[in-house]
């Protein structure tokens, strides 16, 4: 993600510069004791945070640990190759923890999941709290499903979850609700991104996302508890995390406590900080470009490392069109972008 203001949060580079050349750039800015969160210019902030940040020469600490998770086969996959799993969970978006791809591994291994509370409110007949355990109740699926972030890059990674119309369907929407809110947690002791401007991005938390109740409900719309046949390591969100799959990966929110259907269209985080490059719709849609960036084709990520990724063409709603193009009949999406 990338602000335009002067004080250049680029994160963005990676995807527009050969993964080769930002690392060693990223490299010799650490040497130099520019860089503390990935390649923010932080001239200000404090050596200590600096140091929280650069995860490089940082000494292991404990890792948090996975469960394994039992799931069935989904019809929804795709049969693409996927991406390796240290690649899906070791090159991330995740600002509470630092704007580097790295850096949300590094910072989040002491994250705490456990107990979670989830609350499913608003224009409901029966609002739901589930606790930890709660979020692995309903049956596991094993989707994978195509990611593409709005910075150009893509993966293909196995999430293990339900669709999000499970729970929804549970708390009974009133005919009052028209969208539904999404927040993740507010815990700047543990998300040092939220009580730090340098660190965040600049962004305001907590993060917040939104979809129309129809995207919410669609079947392709889905909670993951877990990736890889794990329980989700904390730097893709855990315990519990969105995936819409034809949307911009920002709309795909992590680590949430709240879901609130509501009346009006809810403000969403990155279209508060930059709205004229981050739609509410955010449709993954090769014709309309970023305003500093084509979105005509992406990076996909596989393996990693040199020469292993590849360019390929973006696809209208990340290739997910037969089943959702209907959500949008009549709308002008260069507008609803
Ligand atoms: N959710 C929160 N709370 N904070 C974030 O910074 N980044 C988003 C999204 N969800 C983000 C977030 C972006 S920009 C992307 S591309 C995806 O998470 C990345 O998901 P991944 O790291 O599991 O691939």
């Amino acid at each position: 993600m990338l602000l335009k203001s002067k004080q250049s949060y680029d994160l963005t580079e990676a995807a527009v510069t050969d993964e080769a050349v930002f690392y060693n750039r990223r490299r010799l800015l650490q040497q130099m004791g520019f860089l503390g969160a990935g390649s923010l210019l932080a001239s200000s902030a404090s050596a200590g945070l600096l140091d929280f940040f650069s995860s490089g020469d940082k000494p292991a600490g404990p890792q948090f640990q996975q469960a394994p998770l039992t799931s069935i086969r989904s019809p929804y996959s795709t049969a693409e190759t996927m991406t390796a799993e240290s690649k899906a969970t070791g090159h991330n978006n995740f600002y509470e923890f630092g704007l580097g791809k790295d850096d949300p591994k590094a910072n989040a291994q002491g994250f705490k999941v456990n107990p979670w509370q989830l609350t499913v409110s608003g224009a409901v007949n029966k609002p739901l709290q589930l606790d930890y355990d709660a979020l692995f109740a309903p049956e596991l699926e094993e989707r994978i499903y195509r990611l593409r972030c709005v910075e150009a890059w893509s993966m293909v990674i196995p999430w293990v979850g339900y669709p999000l119309a499970t729970l929804l369907r549970q708390a009974e929407p009133t005919s009052a609700a028209r969208y539904v809110a999404f927040q993740t947690l507010h815990d700047p002791a543990q998300m040092p991104g939220q009580g730090n401007r340098f660190l965040g991005g600049g962004i305001r938390y907590p993060y917040i996302e939104g979809l129309r109740l129809d995207e919410a409900m669609h079947p392709l719309t889905f909670l993951a508890v877990g990736v890889y046949g794990k329980t989700l390591p904390p730097q893709n969100g855990a315990p519990v995390r969105l995936v819409v799959p034809w949307k911009y990966g920002f709309k795909s929110i992590k680590s949430i406590v709240g879901i609130k259907l509501v009346e009006r269209e809810p403000a969403t985080t990155w279209n508060i900080s930059a709205p004229n490059e981050y739609g509410f719709y955010a449709n993954v849609n090769p014709q309309v470009d970023h305003p500093r960036w084509s979105q005509a084709s992406e990076r996909r990520i596989t393996r990693g490392g040199l020469g292993s990724d590849e360019r390929i063409p973006t696809q209208m709603f990340n290739g997910y069109g037969e089943a959702v193009a209907d959500l949008y009949a009549g709308m002008n999406l260069r507008k609803y972008f």
